[in-house]
């Protein structure tokens, strides 16, 4: 890992000013996960860095960014759909800068499609381009081509990055970059590159800055966080790393995603149960229930050793709820297997399921298995994991009537007058009260619950 700090880069910035008559706006858009949200974050702090204005809609736009997620087939094909839209634009105003950056950008299919079907996208470049971003924008204005790199994985962690987050009350902190652990359906270390931690104290830095600045709710993130700290001259783990976190003052919450079952450890739950500061919930992806299929996904974990783990928590944890991300119809799973799925939610009753049938990702291990179930089979077997889900939840979400909750309130609820606000379990309770407390803790009473929406009243 080679750490680097970010530059300004003056010339290429000049270059950028010369090419407009006035100053410039940008339209960036991220697809997938927080980590890429994060991301877009960094790439629109880069691009006020360089003269640009941020706008909300892409026809108001000089530049026009696609900050892509390659997970499943559908977000790719969604993308490609996006960008497709773009063309008439394009066809209007001729100085428009289209760019599609990103994990999708990352295979080289992708580069080549984008090459030969979509002339009008003038700009590609992958996910550890965005503090090249200026430069890169410099070249193609110079050269007056496209400019379509080529995917690189590069080992460097680049520091204080120019940002601007979308909230000014709950942030994102990455503490490490890409994936080693090979899960044989992910396209993930293929396109974010080997696993770098950061520095614990640039962790410790951009945290205190949070804090200070007024956030509230700061996750952690990294594609396995459990595995924070490998490779970096320092010797902690992550569990060490939460508790260098909780010894900061300040009033704030901590969460985290995601964490691998296989590198979860119990001094982990141990440390969420040592801190208030530190939620009361887990999202620990299973997968599937089956022993079978878990070797084949290449998890290195059992169905036993996962609810061994989880019983650990119920233990030590006051009140903690988990949430988890569940494959269906990964190649050649049985009915069985699916039951096993099915009971094993039932054992841990999770509070939430992040549920995906099977895509299939060129490259990956699993694209070679063969895979002979129906897609009307793996749909059939959604419904009917996800109808076991909603009565679980609802269970759960039940339980909490009568209890008093801290929340820290998010936004405005569908219903007019009614704000939303999020427990330290996950859960989002629906209450009246003044907008202003957007942002800040109220404690709210739950008086019903809908699945697992709760309404509830604030206490004055
Ligand atoms: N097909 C379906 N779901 C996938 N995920 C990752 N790769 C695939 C795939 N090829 C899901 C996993 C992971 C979540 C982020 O996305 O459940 O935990
Ligand atoms: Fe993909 Fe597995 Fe890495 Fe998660 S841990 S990003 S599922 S390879």
């Amino acid at each position: 890992m080679n750490r680097v700090d970010f530059t300004h880069n003056t010339e290429a910035v000049n270059a950028i000013a010369a090419h407009y008559d006035s100053p410039p706006m940008a339209f960036v858009h991220s697809y997938g996960c927080q980590q890429n949200v994060n991301d877009g974050e960094k790439i629109k702090g880069v691009l006020v860095d360089a003269g640009y204005g941020l706008c909300d809609k892409f026809e108001d736009a000089d530049l026009i960014l696609f900050n892509t997620c390659a997970v499943r087939e559908h977000a790719e094909e969604r993308v490609f759909g996006n960008v497709g839209a773009l063309k008439q634009l394009k066809a209007k105003n001729p100085n428009l800068i289209i760019g599609i950056c990103g994990c999708m950008t990352q295979q080289e299919g992708v580069v080549e499609r984008l090459r030969k079907s979509y002339p009008f996208v003038d700009l590609v470049f992958g996910v550890n381009g965005i503090d090249t971003l200026p430069q890169l924008l410099a070249e193609k204005m110079g050269a007056g081509k496209r400019l379509l790199k080529t995917p690189t994985e590069r080992y460097d962690v680049v520091e204080q990055m120019p940002i601007q987050r979308d909230s000014t009350f709950r942030a994102w902190l990455p503490i490490m970059y890409g994936c080693d652990n090979f899960c044989s359906y992910c396209i993930v270390p293929y396109v974010r590159g080997r696993e770098r931690s950061r520095k614990s104290e640039d962790i410790l830095h951009e945290f205190r800055q949070l804090i200070s600045a007024g956030y509230k709710e700061i996750t952690l993130l990294g594609q396995n966080v459990n595995s924070y700290g490998k490779g970096l001259e320092e010797s902690l783990d992550f569990a060490d790393l939460l508790e260098k976190l909780c010894q900061e003052e300040g009033d704030f919450h901590i969460r985290f995603m995601t964490s691998h079952p296989k590198d979860a450890t119990k001094k982990l739950i141990d440390t969420i149960a040592k801190y208030p500061q530190i939620c009361n919930h887990l999202h620990l992806p299973v997968q599937s229930g089956s022993n079978r299929v878990l070797k084949e996904m290449n998890r290195h974990y059992t169905v036993e050793q996962y609810l061994d783990l989880i019983d650990y928590a119920k233990q030590k944890v006051d009140g903690i709820t988990f949430s988890s991300d569940i494959i269906i119809g990964f190649p050649g799973e049985t009915e069985e297997e699916f039951e096993q799925t099915l009971e094993l939610i039932q054992k841990v009753e999770y509070m939430q399921l992040f549920t995906f049938i099977y895509s299939k990702r060129n490259g990956t291990r699993a694209a070679e298995m063969p895979d002979p179930i129906t897609r009307k089979e793996k749909t059939d077997r959604m419904g009917r994991l996800l109808k076991a889900q909603e009565e679980i939840a609802s269970r759960l979400a039940k339980g909490m009537v009568g209890k008093t909750c801290r929340v820290l309130v998010e936004g405005h609820s569908r219903q007019e007058g009614t704000l939303t606000g999020r427990l330290n379990n996950n859960l989002v309770v629906e209450f009246k009260a003044d907008p202003a407390l957007i942002g800040s803790y109220a404690d709210v009473i739950i008086e019903d619950a809908r699945v697992t929406m709760l309404k509830g009243s604030l206490i004055k």
